[in-house]
């Protein structure tokens, strides 16, 4: 494991930096609106921590959970909603927040179910962008990084249900 985890792909230091700006831009586009960040369960807890501590505009934060991978690498293709939006979100301006968009799957069934909820606006923003991947034509409104087609894991990634606490990106090679 020790080799396997020295394969960084992206930096403690990479992270925060682009949280930072990110944060920036996000304040600015939520100047005057009703945020709602919802925060997708488990994999953006970390993301989701150092993301709304650089947003500056007044934001109420929530938690979803969704079915993930699980302990495969390949997306079951369903998503199911364990853990529904804690909150009325109806004329809320609601940023979904995620790790990873990958098929796009996950992402634009989120969007559908916050927008039935009422919603007065929908974006996301992940940490993480596999284009490659892509079988649902969604694109994200906010991405730190564009990544190729890896499996990537820790800052809230996991692989087998672990990892997640790994502060830095890294991808499994033997
Ligand atoms: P999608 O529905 O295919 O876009 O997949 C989204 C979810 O799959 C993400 O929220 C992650 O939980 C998981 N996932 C996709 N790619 C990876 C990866 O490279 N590492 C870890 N989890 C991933
Ligand atoms: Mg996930």
């Amino acid at each position: 494991m020790d080799n396997k985890m020295k394969n960084i792909l992206i930096s403690e230091e990479q992270i925060k930096e682009k949280i930072t700006s990110l944060g920036a831009v996000i304040s600015k586009d939520y100047e005057n609106k009703k945020l709602y960040v919802l925060s997708l369960l488990r994999g953006s807890f970390i993301f989701t921590a150092d993301l709304v501590r650089c947003i500056e505009v007044p934001t109420k934060i929530g938690f979803m959970t969704t079915s993930s991978y699980g302990h495969n690498e390949e997306s079951a293709g369903i998503v199911k909603v364990l853990n529904d939006v804690p909150d009325n979100i109806e004329g809320y301006d609601v940023l979904i927040v995620d790790d990873i968009v990958d098929t796009g799957i996950t992402m634009s069934f989120i969007k559908d179910h916050v927008t039935k909820l009422g919603a007065a606006s929908v974006n996301c923003c992940v940490l993480l962008d596999k284009p490659d991947r892509r079988t649902v034509d969604i694109v994200p409104d906010y991405c730190c990084f564009k990544i190729p087609d890896l499996f990537v894991i820790g800052y809230g990634l996991n692989f087998g249900d672990y990892y997640r606490n790994i502060p830095y990106i890294f991808n499994w090679k033997e």
